[in-house]
């Protein structure tokens, strides 16, 4: 029923008006191939017909609202146009026309044609090589819309800019058509890496160990590295994480090499440009050296550096033009010959390879001495030697203690050695803080002779026991000859020093003679004469008278026609402590001196004179080179009162531009002591620090001044020691005058000198003699005696260690008599006996002109006098028995003062 109707309707309407068009058509799905349309239904009497531009039409019927009409088989990215008409019975609409495009394809590929560190260059087809397309790119949150390519071209090409370096983008590719965007099309690629930034080696002569930091990059991608390098590439993937380093460590390396090097980050199938540097190998130098020395030639060998045969060598010396050139493969070893003894010599070694050079080591040495070849001076206590080709200098006898001294101005001078002693004498030369071996030589230094040599009877007058005493220092064994017979006595402490000498004559004079050796070295020969008993004589009664008749003939003949010549003595001297090497001077005893000293005054002193003049060549003939020197000329005070060479005081020379020389020589004394006096020149103004240097040096306690510093106005000696009580600094002696005492003839000092070095101090007693007055004599001998009494107390009352120092103006005269003075009086205490000569000419052996004139010799004489008689004397009174002798004494004691 209610069908029906609605056919009666539409019958009514459409013969009423027209069949309306569908206008609002959507589309629901979209593919490359496919369309498909949705519309509403407005009356289900309808039926649709969709005609599609080139294909087959549609015919749809449906009662369901909304329709959906799929289009299949279509081309992609194509725009079609459709026209919908709506059918009822059989009229028909006049037809909706629309059009609509299906999807685009997507690009089949793409491809990079170029990568740098920020840009990636693509390229691809045009999608169905249609213009009518654009395509969108779209990376890591970016996205580049509408590109496009030049109609003409049938590709496109797209640079993407402003990218990170080393790193890995995921591109997506869509193709755009009328606003309709296809699938996207999904690569990948890499920029570049960039470069490392800097190489720090390390390396040696083959070894070269290269560090860099990692190359950052925004991801944090770990790289490879290569190394290319002469022909060679190496992978460095030794990456140390904790320090983002790179280490590369590459040998076999040539030394001495100019490398040039390239270095590539690689990432993905890219390496950056490389970064380039270029490293040189080192060239190392030889350090060991061997040099074998002799006299006039080094030979300087060494070892293969690092034990290899590429390396050649050079071998310079220096001042030597020519160069020695060596191969790894040869010895390696040269010798420089015919070189001078004792002569440094420099050298350079260089190591080469391929014309390149090392820096070069430089050595030294020097070539060693024959000690045999210099002259050694050698006494009793000193070895000397002018010696070259050395710096230090070191005598040891066999137990190793000795001495040691540096070698100043090529002079070997060892002092205070042991007499007798034998000593390995060693030359040295400081090369570089090393003390290096020249030569050794043995050498034995002069025995002491023996002292108090003396005979005694024995054998019944037909022999003569001849003892001595051991002196101080070695000596191995003593020849004693007496007469033709010789004999040898080994040293042995426990047998005595004896020796007994048969089948002589009897009652007959003998020279005895002892000298002693070290070694083959031996002493001065002691000599006495002895006198077998005369009691073994057989001669009878008869001789004896005749020999009681010759004695009173000759005592006649000596009183009557008493000369100096009397004044030898009929008994012979026996051996005394006062040196006598010579018995030509005689030994007075105590009881015959008045009258021995008469004999010798008569005639003007015609005895003293001529004994005087037979002193005046003593000695002479000695050398005082060290005085001559240039440097030590002003030192002295007179230009004829040298220090001998043999016996002068040597100072020793710690300082630069020291020299050793005083003029002063050490003085025998009483006993065996060789040193017991220095006696020196008053101190120059110049000398004044040398003075008090050689006080400390030789430990003396005792200085005893026989002068004023200033006499008749003229300047006799330097004013050594501070006025006041204030100290006074002598180069590093410190010296306060701690007391003074003054007396009418004398002043006493006491000064405390301290070495500033080392800050010991010491009491140095200074006996000042002051009664020489200016003009005239002193009134006598007795001042002298008393103030060398004094001394003598002193000197005995104390442990002095060193010699005591004598001094006046030149040390000579005034000097030399109170020296003399103070053994003479100790030999007279002691022996009964004095020999004054012998005791000058002995002194005169270690310095010129001791005892100066011939009044201070005969001043001496006048005071041993003096001593043997000093009660028959009256103080006041002046003065000897003899009135002639006052007065030649009197002009004698003005010369004496004259003199010194
Ligand atoms: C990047 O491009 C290069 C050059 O076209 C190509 O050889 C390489 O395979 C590409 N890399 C990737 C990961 O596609
Ligand atoms: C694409 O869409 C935009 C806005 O959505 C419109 O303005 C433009 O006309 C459309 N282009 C085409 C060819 O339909
Ligand atoms: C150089 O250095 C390397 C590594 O430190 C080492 O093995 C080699 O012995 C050295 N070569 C020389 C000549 O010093
Ligand atoms: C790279 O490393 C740094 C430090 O280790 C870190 O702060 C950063 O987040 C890392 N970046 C990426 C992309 O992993
Ligand atoms: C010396 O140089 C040549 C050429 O540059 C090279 O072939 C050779 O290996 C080098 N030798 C050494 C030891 O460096
Ligand atoms: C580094 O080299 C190794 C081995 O050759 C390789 O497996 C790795 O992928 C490389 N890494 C980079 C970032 O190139
Ligand atoms: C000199 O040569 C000696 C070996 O004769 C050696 O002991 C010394 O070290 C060398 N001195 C120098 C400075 O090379
Ligand atoms: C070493 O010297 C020889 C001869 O002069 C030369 O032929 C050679 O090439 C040199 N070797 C080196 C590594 O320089």
């Amino acid at each position: 029923m209610k069908g029906a109707l609605t056919l009666i309707l539409l019958c009514v309407l459409s013969a009423w008006a027209q069949i309306p068009d569908v206008t609002d058509v959507s589309v629901t799905c979209r593919t490359e191939n496919e369309l498909t349309f949705q519309w509403e239904v407005e009356n289900s009497s309808y039926s649709y017909t969709l005609k599609t531009h080139g294909k087959d039409e549609l015919n749809i019927s449906s009662s369901e609202t909304p329709v959906k009409v799929q289009v299949t088989s279509l081309s992609p990215g194509t725009k079609y146009i459709f026209t919908l008409y709506t059918v009822f019975g059989n009229a028909m609409s006049n037809g909706h026309i629309f059009s609509e495009v299906t999807v685009p394809s997507a690009v089949d590929s793409v491809s990079v044609i170029t990568r740098s560190e920020t840009e990636i260059k693509l390229q691809w087809n045009k999608v169905n090589n249609s213009n009518d397309y654009s395509y969108n790119l779209k990376y890591r949150n970016k996205e580049h819309t509408s590109i496009s390519a030049l109609p003409t071209d049938s590709t496109v090409e797209h640079t993407v800019e402003s990218l990170s370096a080393g790193t890995e983008y995921f591109f997506t590719l869509y193709t755009v058509f009328e606003n309709v965007t296809s699938r996207g099309y999904n690569f990948s690629n890499v920029t570049m890496p960039s470069n490392v930034e800097n190489v720090m080696p390390k390396l040696n002569d083959t070894d070269m160990i290269l560090q860099w930091n990692v190359v950052p990059n925004i991801d944090n991608n770990t790289y490879n590295y290569t190394l290319e390098y002469k022909d060679e590439k190496r992978d460095c993937i030794n990456y140390i994480a904790e320090r983002n380093e790179v280490t590369c460590h590459i040998s076999d390396l040539n030394p001495g090499t100019n490398y040039s090097f390239t270095l590539y980050t690689e990432f993905a199938d890219l390496r950056s440009t490389g970064f380039n540097f270029y490293q040189i190998t080192t060239l190392s130098d030889i350090t060991g050296v061997t040099v074998k020395r002799s006299q006039t030639s080094l030979k300087i060998s060494w070892l293969k550096l690092n034990n290899n045969d590429i390396y050649n060598y050079t071998l310079q010396r220096l001042g030597e033009e020519s160069e020695k050139h060596f191969t790894g493969s040869d010895t390696l070893t040269y010798t420089y010959s015919s070189l001078t003894p004792g002569t440094e010599h420099s050298f350079s070694l260089f190591t080469e390879v391929n014309n390149t050079r090392s820096k070069g080591y430089s050595f030294k040495n020097v070539t060693s001495l024959d000690c045999a070849s210099f002259n050694w001076k050698v006494t009793n206590s000193s070895i000397e030697a002018a010696v070259n080709g050395c710096t230090y200098v070191t005598a040891q006898n066999s137990t190793g203690s000795g001495k040691n001294d540096t070698v100043d101005g090529n002079m070997v001078n060892l002092q205070d050695l042991y007499p007798g002693e034998s000593y390995t004498v060693s030359l040295f030369y400081d090369l570089e803080s090393e003390k290096l071996l020249q030569c050794s030589h043995r050498l034995t230094l002069v025995p002491n002779s023996v002292s108090h040599l003396r005979c005694k009877h024995h054998s019944g007058g037909y022999g003569l026991a001849v003892t001595w005493d051991y002196p101080n220092g070695v000596v191995n064994m003593v020849q004693v000859v007496v007469g033709k017979q010789s004999f040898n006595q080994s040293y042995n402490s426990e047998k005595p020093q004896q020796v007994e000498v048969k089948g002589l004559q009897a009652a007959q004079w003998y020279t005895v003679t002892a000298t002693s050796f070290s070694g083959d070295t031996r002493s001065q020969t002691v000599s006495i004469n002895c006198q077998t008993d005369p009691a073994g004589v057989i001669a009878g009664v008869l001789v004896f008278f005749i020999l009681i008749i010759i004695i009173c003939i000759g005592v006649f003949v000596w009183h009557r026609y008493g000369s100096a010549k009397h004044n030898k003595m009929p008994k012979p001297p026996v051996e005394s402590k006062v040196p006598n090497k010579n018995n030509k001077y005689v030994q007075i005893p105590l009881d015959k001196f008045p009258e021995y000293f008469q004999n010798m005054s008569r005639d003007e002193n015609k005895g003293f004179s001529e004994e005087y003049e037979d002193l005046s060549s003593v000695g002479k003939e000695q050398p005082s080179m060290a005085a001559l020197l240039p440097e030590n000329k002003d030192k002295n005070r007179f230009t004829n009162v040298l220090a001998y060479d043999s016996s002068r005081v040597h100072l020793s020379t710690n300082d630069e531009g020291d020299s050793d020389y005083i003029n002063a020589n050490y003085m025998p004394g009483y006993g065996n002591a060789n040193r017991q006096y220095i006696a020196a020149q008053g101190p120059l103004p110049s000398t004044v620090n040398d003075f008090w240097r050689m006080v400390w040096e030789k430990r003396s306690q005792v200085i005893v001044m026989v002068t004023n510093c200033t006499e008749s106005g003229r300047v006799k000696c330097e004013q050594y020691w501070p006025l006041d009580f204030m100290p006074r600094l002598y180069g590093h002696l410190l010296v306060t005058k701690k007391s003074e005492d003054t007396f009418p003839s004398w002043t006493l000092r006491e000064f405390n000198v301290k070495n500033k070095t080392t800050s010991e101090t010491r009491t140095v007693r200074h006996f000042h003699f002051t009664a020489w007055p200016d003009h005239g004599v002193p009134t006598g001998t007795e001042e002298l005696i008393q103030f060398r009494g004094l001394i003598r107390q002193h000197i005995e009352s104390s442990f002095s260690a060193g010699p005591t120092i004598v001094h006046c103006s030149a040390g000579v005269g005034r000097t030399g008599t109170l020296i003399a003075l103070d053994v003479l009086l100790q030999q007279l205490d002691k022996e009964k006996e004095v020999g004054i000569s012998a005791f000058v000419q002995q002194m005169r052996l270690s310095r010129p002109l001791m005892v100066q004139t011939e009044s201070q010799y005969v001043f001496l004489h006048q005071c041993i006098m003096d001593t043997l008689q000093p009660k028959v004397v009256p103080k006041s009174e002046p003065l000897y028995e003899n009135t002639d002798m006052i007065y030649v004494n009197a002009i004698a004691l003005r010369e004496y003062e004259k003199q010194c």
